[in-house]
């Protein structure tokens, strides 16, 4: 998005024209009565999209979402936790492409994302790389659940902001790390499943919640313990303790996804267990292979049966 005006018409708050800055973000605006400094983190789309002004927590993480430049959607993250209103019963509608990313890396199939020995240090740059873009990933498909699925109650939305900030907190760790490698987020090609899932589940709430954070992100506990002791092996003491902390965060990211999973299944009279093995076909989900982590995924919610049927 480019630096300019936007015109609009027909807002209940009478405005007219907003003032765009290069972040995307609306700087100023005018009504019938004259030219206001708005200095909103908010969206241009979000003025002209809903009856709200004043961005609410929903807002603010469909901006975040809206956002390329990665320091500040990482700021614009975390600042979300402080929203005082939730707006859970607006309708919001995003107008510009979402979501927002820098120009690299560049997405290509997973089979042309580089794997190498991680006894070497580009072949650890890689994987720390391969592991800063699952964490930006996971930022922007917590702040997508949060703008994009209205009606909900305030604890889902104050929930999934805090998983975001969290993975904000994730990808910031592993970028330094990277960094210390004298490589930058960026460097190498990165494939792009994860948002395709979100997606593919983009009109539907049970959907989303049974095949990204309880199949593609439970996916991550399976395979941290393992990565951990690979980076351990290598000497890389530093690594290995930033994938302790994710493990850890994402045990309680998998179990708000469980919960909430629940939560849509008894309001829709489903059974859990036969609706995740409807809902994986419906969506041609990954199948996942084994081992798994069962210590992990039971302390995440899932159920023994849930995970004997995997
Ligand atoms: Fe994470």
């Amino acid at each position: 998005m480019h630096a300019g005006t936007v015109g609009g018409a027909g807002h209940q708050q009478g405005i007219q024209r907003a003032i765009i800055d290069e972040g995307g973000f609306v700087r100023a605006y005018r009504t019938s009565r004259g030219r206001v400094s708005a200095k909103l983190r908010v969206a241009p789309c979000l003025l002209f999209a809903d009856t709200y002004l004043m961005p609410t927590l929903r807002h603010q993480c469909l901006a975040a979402l809206a956002t390329a430049d990665i320091d500040a959607k990482l700021a614009a993250t975390h600042e979300a936790l402080n929203a005082t209103d939730v707006g859970a019963d607006a309708a919001l509608v995003a107008t510009v492409a979402l979501p927002g990313r820098p120009d690299r890396p560049l997405l290509v199939s997973p089979k042309d994302v580089p794997q190498r020995s991680l006894s070497t240090v580009p072949g650890r740059a890689a994987l720390i790389h391969a592991l800063a873009h699952i964490e930006f990933n996971a930022v922007n498909l917590a702040l997508d659940i949060v703008w994009r699925f209205p009606l909900m109650p305030d604890d889902f939305y104050r929930q999934w902001v805090q998983v975001a900030s969290e993975e904000a907190t994730h990808f910031a760790m592993l970028r330094a790390h990277l960094q210390s490698l004298g490589v930058a987020y960026g460097d190498f090609p990165a494939h792009n499943g994860l948002w395709e899932m979100a997606a593919k589940t983009q009109c539907d709430l049970l959907a989303r919640l049974a095949l990204v954070p309880r199949t593609l992100e439970a996916r991550g506990l399976d395979v941290s313990p393992a990565i951990r002791n690979k980076l351990l092996a290598v000497g890389d003491k530093a690594g290995a303790a930033i994938l302790e902390v994710i493990l850890r965060d994402e045990i309680r990211h998998v179990a708000i996804g469980n919960y909430w999973y629940r939560h849509a299944c008894r309001e829709q009279g489903l059974d859990p267990l036969t609706a995740y093995a409807t809902l994986a076909e419906r969506y041609n989900a990954p199948r996942l292979r084994g081992p798994f982590n069962r210590e992990a995924r039971l302390a995440a919610g899932f159920e023994q049966a849930e995970i004997d049927a995997l």
